[in-house]
Parts: C-alpha cells; sequence; structure tokens
C-alpha cells in the first residue's frame, strides 16, 4: 500500500512511518523542515515531502508530487497536530485560532486535496482505501486546561463521521484513531504555553503543570501501541471506525455514560492526583 502520513518528525507519526515501511509499505511522510525526516530517509521506500497542513499551497505541492509519482495513493493518515493548553478564559485569540487551523482545519485541507488521488485510486480498482484522523481520547472527554484541544479532537470526530457517511458511496473509508496519552514530546512543547496561566487567577495551576505533565508522561502508552493500531485498521477490510487507544477503554467509556456533574468531580479530583485518565 502506498500511504501519506502527515507529521513524521517525531512521536505517533515517526513511530507509524517507522512500523508501515517495516511491514513493506511505501510511506510518503510530511515534516515542516526537510531534514526532520533524514531517519526515515534511510529507507528505500520513504518519501519524505515539506508541508505544513496551514498553508494549502504546501499541500497542494505535496499531491501533485504523489500524483506525479503515477502509483495510486491508498490512504492518508492524518497525524500532524498540536496541543495549546491554558484556561478557556485567558487564552489569546491566536492561539484558540491556531489550535484549530492545524488540528481540524488543517485535518480537512489535507484530506481535501486527497480525495482526488483516493477517487483515482478506487476508480482504477484499488481496495481499502480510507483516511484515517488521529483524534484523542480528549474527542471523547474535555479535561480541563486542555479543553481547546479538546474541543479541536471533538471536531476531528465529527469530520471523520460525516466525511465516512459522505464517502462511504464511493467506496472510501474514513477511521479515527484516539489514544490517550502516549509518550511523545506533544506535551512538553505545549508546556511553553505558560503566557495564559501567568498573572492570572489561574496563575497556581501553573505551578502544577510541568508535574502534571511529568505525571501524564510516565503513565502514558508508548506510540508503537497507536502505531500497531492503525497499521491493523489500515489492514481490516472493515475496521470499527472510532477506535480509542487507552490503558482501560471501558472507563472512558463508562465516563461518558456517566452525568455531567460526577464527571466535574472525576476531573477535578485528578486534576489535584496529578492524573490525567
Ligand atoms: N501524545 C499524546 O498524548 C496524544 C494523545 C492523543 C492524540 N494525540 C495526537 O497524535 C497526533 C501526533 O501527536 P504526537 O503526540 O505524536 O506529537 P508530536 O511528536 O509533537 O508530533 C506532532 C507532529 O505534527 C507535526 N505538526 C505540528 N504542526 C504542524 C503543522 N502546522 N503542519 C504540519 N505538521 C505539523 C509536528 O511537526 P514539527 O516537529 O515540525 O512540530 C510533528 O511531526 C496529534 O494529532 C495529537 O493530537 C497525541
Amino acid at each position: 500500500m502506498n500511504v501519506l502520513i502527515t507529521g513524521v518528525s517525531t512521536g505517533i507519526g515517526a513511530t507509524t512511518a517507522e512500523l508501515l515501511l517495516r511491514s513493506g509499505h511505501d510511506v510518503y511522510g510530511t515534516v515542516r523542515k526537510l531534514g526532520d525526516a533524514d531517519q526515515l530517509a534511510l529507507h528505500p521506500a520513504f518519501s519524505a515531502l515539506v508541508m505544513d497542513v496551514t498553508n494549502r499551497p504546501s499541500i497542494v505541492k505535496a499531491m501533485a508530487t504523489i500524483k506525479a509519482s503515477g502509483k495510486p495513493l491508498h490512504a492518508v493518515i492524518n497525524n500532524a497536530g498540536i496541543a495549546v493548553p491554558g484556561p478557556l478564559e485567558t487564552i489569546a485569540e491566536e492561539d484558540y485560532r491556531k489550535q484549530f487551523d492545524v488540528n481540524v482545519f488543517g485535518n480537512l485541507a489535507v484530506s481535501q486535496e486527497a480525495l482526488p488521488l483516493l477517487h483515482a485510486a478506487r476508480e482504477a480498482g484499488e481496495t481499502n482505501v480510507k483516511i484515517i484522523n488521529v483524534s484523542s481520547v480528549s474527542g471523547y472527554v474535555t479535561a480541563p486546561f486542555t479543553s481547546l484541544y479538546s474541543a479541536s479532537k471533538f471536531a476531528v470526530e465529527a469530520l471523520t463521521d460525516g466525511l465516512r457517511r459522505e464517502l462511504s458511496p464511493f467506496g472510501i473509508d474514513v477511521l479515527s484513531v484516539a489514544p490517550g496519552p502516549v509518550k511523545t514530546p506533544i506535551w512538553r512543547k505545549a508546556n511553553t504555553q505558560t503566557k495564559a496561566f501567568e498573572g492570572t487567577r489561574y496563575a497556581g495551576t501553573l505551578d502544577k503543570l510541568s508535574a502534571y505533565t511529568e505525571a501524564t508522561e510516565a503513565g502514558a502508552i508508548d506510540p508503537e501501541l497507536v502505531a500497531g493500531i492503525i497499521h491493523d485498521m489500515l489492514k481490516s477490510e472493515r475496521p470499527r471506525p472510532d477506535r480509542l487507544v487507552t490503558k482501560k477503554n471501558w472507563i472512558i467509556r463508562l465516563l461518558m455514560l456517566a452525568p455531567k456533574r460526577w464527571q466535574d468531580k472525576m476531573f477535578l479530583k485528578n486534576m489535584e492526583a496529578n492524573k490525567r485518565y
């Protein structure tokens, strides 16, 4: 299969690219800086593409490169994403817009530009053509101070369900994989987002934030687990379209059924105990 993965410089994207290459797939991986894919470029079946998902011309150019290869594109893994934490009351407009620009509109733009290639693959008789969106457990439940990230992942869940229903007549499947905390640099990158807390009523929360991040990372799952599930979703002809990947999925499913006031208490208690999910 020929697969496009966005955001392969680190984390889930890099690990998924490595796994897919090891299992015989051809991988196009996007990075914002060309050197960030050097590790993967050692593999002959890997092609690096420079793309910023918030920059439409860079997406169009990447798709043109794939099209020019003459090979069908079987799947797109919309993995690129950022986390912009902060209190909803104080988070700056440019920051909350960036959260949505990357995670939501970037995701949609990549799908839109890839779809002509995916339709062409189907029309040429290829099977198992799909889009996999890397969502999050934050697309199912909302923890305080990462609410905007959550809002973006709820939106990714809606894009996934909507697009799947719109594309099913054309034989293109659209799926979401929703991990809980994963051992990747994402939360450390997000830790620079301190100005929403500093000098506000939420300054006390900032003091706790790095301990919270460390505790989250320590209890996180390995990216190999998520990569393995993406690998299986690609292979399967009828995978579950909403795939949670946490240590105990049943807790999340149960939490979603719990009354909202009960959920509030659990989140506040977890916050005090430096625990995420
Ligand atoms: N780690 C977790 O706990 C967790 C849990 C659930 C879901 N997820 C989701 O998993 C996905 C991957 O995250 P990760 O944890 O592996 O984090 P990561 O290691 O920080 O990887 C994120 C990737 O996205 C790229 N990226 C960021 N902004 C971009 C943009 N504007 N255009 C193109 N690429 C961009 C990054 O590139 P640069 O290196 O250039 O920044 C990087 O390659 C994200 O969608 C995230 O929301 C993560």
